[in-house]
């Protein structure tokens, strides 16, 4: 920041900026010690190098955590923990702090103790092992995985307070793996072959059924993300990635593919992960997930800490039928609306960094954002999702959220479609 002289800045700031200016800093003073007085770590030497061999996030950062609900499953072995996407910026999720969903608790595999079979409709049953999928051609992609269930306590209002609970069953990491395709080329998939099964190798069991037009199309089975190997919870040695799916699809800890003529009916694609409709029906196979965004800073866990003035206002948006060139912010419950600026790279069924730079004046705000995907499909409302979903669903909620910001900055999880 530039050095200026003459009146404080701080006071300048106190009294409210005009719109365009953007000054932040406080002038230098005498009185700043933090500046003027040698401190504690100039004093010393720090530590060297080797002293943490894998590298840990600072001290400050301790509150950076995946964490989880209490109420809201009966028994850690089956449950999820929520990302702390109002800390992060970027597009790009650190692999420690990856929600986590597990049905049986996290396996262990030894990667000499995996193998993946593949059977069924093919013409060559194989069994590989880890070192035999690396033989295959390598790609890297970064994806979102968001579970179905993400936003699934909002459906008939607001209930959790803070964006790692609304909205944090979410990550983006860049994938390293192999073409599902070209995996599945090697046993030979029979014409009538058009369903796949895939199984997970842990305790649970998870098994979904894919369409093998999305198999050959863009799913990879990953072992890495980020460069280094899936951490054992996200399901080390590998795993199934369906770019842009429900995340319950992404099975875990991949041990069986079972080539087929039609689904298979399992329980996470009938009585879970299915949306009960007024009517009584439900809605089956509801892959894609639809575009959705949400201000992650400020929110709930994020307020406001520096009073009136320059403010960034940021968040996530993602589609999974492609990427997101557009979204819209308002501060007043959406009566007025701005083109948020995008920024960061534009992967497709990636997650996407949105910002709102501007001068707040200290008044209450009503923040929404909206997205709109390259289809052209806009985040629709709660409201109008009600309206042709009723209020039974749980899973697929990608309406319009809302936080409601005080004068003093604190921020607090409301609805008002
Ligand atoms: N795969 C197996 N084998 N076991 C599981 O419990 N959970 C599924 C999916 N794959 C699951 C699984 C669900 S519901 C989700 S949302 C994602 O994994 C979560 O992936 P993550 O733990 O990497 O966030
Ligand atoms: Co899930």
């Amino acid at each position: 920041m530039k050095k200026e002289s003459g009146s404080s800045r701080r006071g300048f700031l106190g009294g409210g900026l005009a719109a365009g200016t953007a000054l932040v800093a406080g002038a230098a003073q005498a009185g700043e010690t933090l500046i003027t007085e040698r401190q504690s770590w100039a004093s010393n030497l720090g530590a060297g190098v080797d002293e943490s061999p894998y590298g840990q996030p600072s001290e400050h950062e301790a509150d950076v955590i995946r964490r989880s609900v209490s109420w809201l499953t009966a028994d850690p072995i089956s449950s999820v923990n929520f990302t702390p996407i109002h800390a992060l910026d970027g597009i790009i999720t650190p692999n420690g702090l990856c929600f986590e969903r597990h049905h049986g608790g996290v396996a262990q595999i030894a990667p000499a103790d995996y193998r993946l079979m593949i059977h069924g409709l093919v013409d060559n049953p194989l069994v590989f092992t880890i070192d035999d999928l690396k033989r295959f051609p390598r790609y890297n992609k970064v994806y979102f995985l968001e579970c179905a269930a993400n936003s699934g306590m909002e459906w008939r209002g607001a209930q959790l307070n803070g964006a790692q609970f609304t909205h944090g069953m979410i990550h983006n990491v860049m994938y390293t793996g192999v073409m599902l395709r070209d995996v599945l080329a090697e046993a030979g998939v029979q014409t009538e072959g058009k369903w796949l099964l895939a199984e997970g190798g842990d305790a649970s069991g998870m098994s979904r059924s894919i369409p093998m037009d999305k198999a050959l199309d863009d799913c990879m089975i990953a072992f890495k993300m980020n460069g280094e190997a899936l951490r054992p919870e996200q399901g080390y040695p590998a795993r199934l990635v369906v770019p842009g799916w429900e995340g319950n699809m992404w099975i875990k800890w991949l041990r069986r593919l079972e080539v087929g003529d039609a689904a298979w009916y399992q329980r996470e694609e009938t009585s879970k992960y299915t949306d009960l409709l007024p009517d009584g029906r439900a809605r089956e196979f509801t892959w894609a997930m639809d575009a959705k965004s949400v201000i992650t800073s400020p929110s709930p866990q994020a307020p406001i800490t520096h009073g009136a003035g320059p403010l960034v206002i940021t968040g996530l948006a993602w589609s999974g039928h492609g990427t997101i060139p557009r979204v819209d912010v308002t501060i007043d419950g959406g009566i007025t609306w701005a083109e948020a600026r995008m920024d960061g790279p534009s992967f497709d069924k990636s997650m996407h960094r949105f910002y709102l730079d501007i001068n707040w004046d200290g008044s209450p705000m009503l923040l929404q954002s909206r997205a709109h995907d390259s289809t052209g499909y806009v985040q629709p409302t709660k409201d109008q999702l009600r309206a042709i979903r009723g209020v039974e669903s749980i899973y697929h909620n990608n309406g319009i959220q809302t936080w409601s910001v005080a004068a003093n900055g604190e921020v607090e999880n409301v609805e008002i479609s």
